[in-house]
């Protein structure tokens, strides 16, 4: 990880649909995976309606929610569009059915509501990852 994660920006009226939370950044050459988490509140069990998990060493790309302190089902979407040194941008879409994660033009899934975006309070980025913008709009 860089000095630049985690990186926290708080959300406190929630979000809704038509949010967008725009990421940019690299992926840095010895990169293992990173995260954003759509996290309830700012305690540290805190329920998560959202956990975008690329992982470079095994080459997958896992979403989950979290409640209670427990993980639920894990999803995963296919391929895995982040290399390790090369550039991104993530757009995190909240829409009337689940987050829409747009990578680069491509929409990559869509991550059916489990818990409700007007929820969440806090978007954090950590793990390996350089980030250069984090916006919401
Ligand atoms: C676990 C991992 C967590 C989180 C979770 C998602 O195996 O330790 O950090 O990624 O999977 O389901």
């Amino acid at each position: 990880g860089s000095s630049s994660v985690p990186h926290k920006t708080l959300l406190p009226e929630g979000i809704r649909p038509g949010t967008v939370l725009k990421i940019q950044g690299i992926v840095p050459e010895k990169a293992n995976s990173f995260y954003v988490n759509l996290l309830c509140s700012e305690g540290e069990d805190a329920d998560a309606a959202l956990h975008f998990n690329p992982r470079l060493d095994t080459a997958e790309v896992v979403f989950n929610s979290k409640q209670r302190g427990s993980w639920g089902t894990e999803e995963r979407g296919s391929g895995v569009p982040f290399r390790r040194g090369v550039p991104f941008e993530v757009l995190l879409i909240a829409t009337d059915e689940g987050f829409k994660a747009v990578v680069g033009n491509s929409l990559y899934y869509v991550f059916d509501y489990r818990i409700l975006p007007v929820h969440v309070r806090l978007m954090e980025v950590g793990g390996d990852v350089e980030l250069d913008l984090v916006k919401i709009l």
